[in-house]
């Protein structure tokens, strides 16, 4: 959904839109959110903790079965694509965005479900590249309708595991499961406190603002190396402590027994737990988030090396109107940051101002609101 667009406006748009390029009404619409990440970067493949929301930002599928096993999927923004017969899904055979939706089928097909031919509607006001998570909006929408259309009775673990096999495996993109857990289980009002050992999740009201996306206009994918060389280094310093996970590690244990780069991603995996945890407490006792969300960022851009000089930029500038935190947002490498504590209009004035100096795209801020998680809609 776009600001300012009521649910029904956004079923009845989808809705003719489905039949002017089909003839035929859909099924049923549902709805996938983009997510923010406040705290909690880089932590979910090891075994750590995250705490993100979701957007009013949406990814809306419309779908009808058909009788023919062909998957015919069509774009608002992008070319469209089929596929007859849908036994030819295979990873490797399809590219672009269809993937993403043509993984969910594959993934289900895994798990057991008889495959029966679809056609589909994707719209998307989830920017893509810009770390909001657009391709787990794309997988978990997919999987949700799948899933309600043909009664599997997938409960949200199951969804959660659908649509990360989907990205990972049939895509190729090493990801770890914040995104599509964080789509799934979110909660209007409130941030959604992930501990990715236990797999067990609780709700956070969050109560902080205004909470401001800032879009840098950098793009980046974590199909590409960065992001793997990233997970590896995290899985050599935990083989080198002898540990299955990050998770088990102590900074003391970090600053002693590892050197270097091992130590330094490490201690940005280690720091960061601490830091949703004093986050989380903070929320839940209405006291200050102290420097949790800054150092959190400081500790991306000098110990994960993950930052770039647009997402530092914007921190800057936050940092100078007075933000209560500020730190860049997934994967890094561009994408997006979040602010909170500053009104956008402000923001946006001073990133306007910082960036004409400077040759580039002017980063978008837009004000964002903690939202629910992946629904049907009509
Ligand atoms: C991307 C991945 C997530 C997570 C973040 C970094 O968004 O999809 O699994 O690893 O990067 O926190």
């Amino acid at each position: 959904m776009k600001n300012g667009q009521t649910l029904s406006d956004e079923v009845s748009k989808i809705t003719d839109r489905f039949a002017e390029l089909t003839g035929h009404q859909p099924d049923g619409v549902w709805e996938a959110p983009g997510r923010v990440n406040l705290i909690g970067e880089h932590t979910d493949y090891n075994g750590g903790l995250a705490l993100p929301f979701a957007i009013e930002r949406h990814t809306t599928i419309a779908l009808r079965s058909l009788e023919q096993a062909e998957l015919r999927c069509f774009s608002t923004d992008y070319p469209g694509w089929s596929l007859n017969p849908v036994s030819a899904i295979r990873p490797g055979a399809i590219d672009g965005w269809p993937a993403y939706v043509a993984g969910v089928f594959w993934a289900l097909v895994d798990k057991g479900w008889e495959p029966h031919g679809l056609e589909l509607l994707i719209s998307s006001s989830v920017p893509s590249g810009s770390g909001l998570s657009s391709s787990a909006a794309l997988t978990v929408s997919t999987a949700m309708s799948i899933n309600d259309r043909f009664e599997l009775g997938l409960g949200q673990d199951e969804l959660v595991d659908i649509a990360h096999r989907a990205e990972s495996e049939f895509v190729g993109a090493p990801v770890g499961r914040l995104d599509q857990t964080a789509i799934v289980g979110a909660r209007a009002s409130n941030a959604l406190l992930i501990d990715f050992e236990s797999h067990s999740i609780s709700h956070v009201p969050l109560k902080i603002g205004p909470l401001v996306v800032v879009d840098t206009k950098v793009k980046h994918a974590n199909v590409e190396g960065d992001y793997a060389q990233r997970r590896l280094e995290c899985e050599q310093a935990s083989n080198a402590l002898g540990y299955a996970s990050l998770r088990s590690a102590t900074l003391e244990e970090v600053e002693t027994r590892l050197s270097g780069t091992l130590q330094r991603r490490a201690r940005h995996v280690v720091t960061e737990n601490a830091r949703v945890m004093s986050t989380v407490d903070a929320l839940r006792s209405g006291t200050s988030v102290g420097d949790a969300i800054f150092a959190s960022h400081r500790s991306l851009r000098d110990d994960f090396e993950v930052s770039c000089f647009e997402l530092d930029a914007v921190v800057s500038v936050a940092e100078r109107c007075g933000a209560i935190g500020a730190r860049m947002v997934g994967g890094g490498f561009g994408g997006s940051a979040v602010v909170v504590g500053v009104e956008v209009e402000l923001l946006q004035r001073e990133i306007d101002s910082a960036f004409s100096k400077v040759a580039g795209v002017i980063p978008e801020a837009f004000e964002v609101k903690p939202s629910a998680g992946a629904r049907r809609i009509g």
